[in-house]
């Protein structure tokens, strides 16, 4: 049986090697990002699934596009992946790039932007006989880390994860399992090279936890290797 898959910012990071390896294992792939004509390994995999994979444009806080999105596809997802997002400034208080602009689009994307997407494609969820929403946060957005930077990637991380929750609670009655994760720190253009692990090891630990997560999980925050995580 196969699997029907829709991940947020899919054409590069983690995103890109999540559809990569989905496509390889003969599911199928709606795959969203900003720019499909620039999106130049995402579109060769597309090309290459024998209609598996579809390319679709929207910006993760743009709840019209997503919206016109879902009125096109006809059939059900089974797991949406929420996994579009940015960094902001990593420094401390002192940081000049905590802009109130810059505040914004970390917060829009990163918190928002899971919601619009869960939010638009429910309908879709709803007819699959196992809906799950995974978003992909950080754990530097937990409580637990003690950091004392990035404040605002941290704010939308666990923000992400509040969402989450309430996600959780308020779908539950629908069958929809929502749960969080730590995709590790990953050697991508956000994580930068001196990151712990490769995208494929990443994309892999994640779609093995999105397989085997159930109900009884929704509502919590696991890491990509399968390990629970405090929120
Ligand atoms: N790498 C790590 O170590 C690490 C650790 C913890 C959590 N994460 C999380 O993992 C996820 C993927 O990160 P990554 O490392 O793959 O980052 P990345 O290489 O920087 O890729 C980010 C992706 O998100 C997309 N994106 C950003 N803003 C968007 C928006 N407003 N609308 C639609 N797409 C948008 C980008 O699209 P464009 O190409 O159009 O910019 C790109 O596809 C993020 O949520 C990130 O916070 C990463």
């Amino acid at each position: 049986m196969t699997t029907t898959y829709l991940i947020t910012g899919a054409n590069r990071g983690i995103g890109l090697e999540m559809a990569r390896q989905i496509l390889k294992s003969g599911d199928r792939l709606h795959a969203v990002c900003r720019n499909p004509d620039s999106a130049t390994e995402l579109n060769a995999l597309i090309d290459a699934s024998q209609g598996r994979g579809q390319i679709y444009k929207a910006d993760a806080c743009d709840e019209l596009a997503l919206a016109n999105i879902a009125n096109t596809i006809v059939g059900g997802i089974d797991v949406v992946v929420c996994n579009a997002g940015v960094m902001s400034a990593r420094g401390g208080i002192e940081d000049s790039e905590n802009t109130a602009d810059a505040v914004s689009t970390v917060l829009m994307t990163n918190i928002a932007g899971p919601f619009f997407t869960a939010r638009a494609f429910l309908k879709q969820l709803k007819l699959s006989k196992t809906p799950k929403i995974c978003i992909i946060s950080s754990f530097m957005g937990s409580q637990h880390h003690q950091g004392a930077s990035a404040y605002f990637y941290r704010a939308s991380k666990a923000g992400a994860n509040n969402i989450m929750v309430t996600l959780a609670n308020e779908l539950k009655a629908s069958g929809v399992t929502v749960a969080s994760f730590h995709p590790g720190w990953v050697k991508t253009d956000m994580g930068g090279s001196n990151a712990d692990i490769t995208p494929v090891e990443s994309a892999t630990g994640l779609l093995q936890r999105f397989l085997l997560l159930t109900m009884a999980k929704s509502g919590s925050f696991i890491n990509f290797d399968g390990k629970e995580l405090p929120l």
